[in-house]
């Protein structure tokens, strides 16, 4: 089956997660400062904390804000669920802004237009989360002016842009974005199994991450060790259990050395698909802006199916010539869990939802052939013809 994302592991992954078993750590050995290191100096922060997921480093996230009930926090629709989910795990207020027809990421225009609403019925919005959809950077110099205008706190959900630039830079994310936040899933650019991280130029926001990641455990320090016994540990404020472990991070220490590899291969496979599907109306290529360095987790394809049954028929027929398309993503203010909570409905974000109805991910992964490639292209070609 050819799937829209794979990871790929080699023989190095393998004798590094290997050597891990073998030792005396499998979990809060060395390799948990190990990665977060090598990930400091590959993302260009000052700080890092590596937990389970990508969820978690969001749930951290909103927890280091201290964000409350009454909280208003906007993001985008075009997202996973787990980039919005946050923000209800504090009981803040999750509110959206429509997609730029663009790049899918948040339209900074109507952000500014929904600040500026906000602002004159003296409702503060406390952050904002946005996510570098696909592997293609938002406005975040927009995004900064804003942040600064309007004082909030900027989040990137930076999930699925590991390795991109943004003008020339692939530190830019912790530039702009108060927290960076990574998820290591399989089909993300590199890969730990399950494994995220929070990367943040700001020491209180990382202390704080750090001690919430490990039940709200305070480090000792060598005075209170000497002065209360060895034994001794205490908790100031409610955490949870989300660290990581020493296996995960030896992959993804392993992993990070071919990140530079993984995208300059996924943005050959774009460029094939960029000119294969650029030539026919009926399709809309991702447009990558001038001094934009797309990382290409996803390749959204929109593709004009006319009836919405047609899309359900012509993933069926790809399904049983052995290539597993997704979409991403389902517009999260339709899932009956936001509609039912929050009164959102179908409407009230357009672009997404016309979004939605056309886009599919097209299987774009480092290992994937030339022959596989082509016959992606091919079958998606044959079967829109021969409806
Ligand atoms: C944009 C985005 N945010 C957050 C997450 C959550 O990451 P995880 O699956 O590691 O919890 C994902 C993963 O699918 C994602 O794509």
């Amino acid at each position: 089956m050819i799937s829209y994302g794979k990871q790929y592991i080699d023989s190095k992954d393998i004798s590094a997660v290997r050597k891990v078993l073998l030792s005396d750590w499998l979990t809060q050995g060395p390799l948990i400062s190990k990665f977060e290191l090598e990930l400091k100096k590959y993302f260009g922060a000052k700080y890092c904390s590596v937990v389970s997921n990508g969820t978690a480093a969001l749930h951290l996230a909103g927890l280091a804000l201290g964000w409350k009930k009454g909280d208003i926090i906007l993001t985008s629709p075009i997202s996973f669920l787990a980039t919005s989910n946050c923000i209800l795990y504090s009981g803040a207020t999750p509110d959206f802004i429509d997609i730029d027809k663009t790049n899918y990421n948040i339209d900074t225009n109507k952000l500014e237009d929904k600040l500026k609403k906000l602002k004159s019925s003296s409702k503060k919005v406390v952050a904002v989360i946005a996510t570098d959809y696909a592997g293609n950077p938002c406005n975040w110099k927009y995004l900064k002016q804003l942040a600064t205008k309007y004082n909030f706190i900027l989040i990137n959900d930076n999930c699925h842009a590991i390795g991109a630039t943004y003008y020339n830079d692939k530190s830019y994310a912790v530039k702009y974005a108060d927290i960076v936040t990574h998820s290591y899933h399989p089909v993300k650019n590199i890969t730990t199994g399950e494994g995220g991280a929070i990367l943040t130029n700001n020491r209180e926001i990382f202390e704080k991450v750090n001690t919430l990641r490990s039940h709200g455990i305070e480090k000792n320090s060598k005075e209170k060790i000497s002065r209360k016994g060895l034994w001794h540990y205490e908790m100031h404020e409610l955490g949870y259990n989300y660290r990581i472990t020493d296996i995960q991070c030896a992959l993804g220490i392993s992993q990070l050395k071919k990140i530079n590899k993984f995208i300059k291969r996924k943005r050959e496979i774009a460029k094939i698909y960029d000119e294969q599907f650029s030539e026919d109306s009926i399709f809309k290529i991702p447009k990558v802006e001038k001094n934009y360095g797309h990382a290409y987790h996803l390749y959204p394809l929109q593709i004009n199916f006319g009836k919405e049954s047609e899309k359900k028929n012509f993933f069926k027929k790809l399904y049983n010539n052995k290539i597993k398309l997704q979409v991403h993503y389902i517009p999260i203010h339709l899932q009956p869990y936001y509609r039912k909570n929050y009164g959102f409905k179908k409407g009230d974000y357009p672009i997404a939802e016309n979004f939605y109805k056309r886009e599919v991910s097209i299987p774009i992964y480092f290992s994937l052939k030339k022959k596989e490639i082509y016959k992606v292209i091919n079958k998606i070609k044959f079967f829109l013809r021969n409806k």
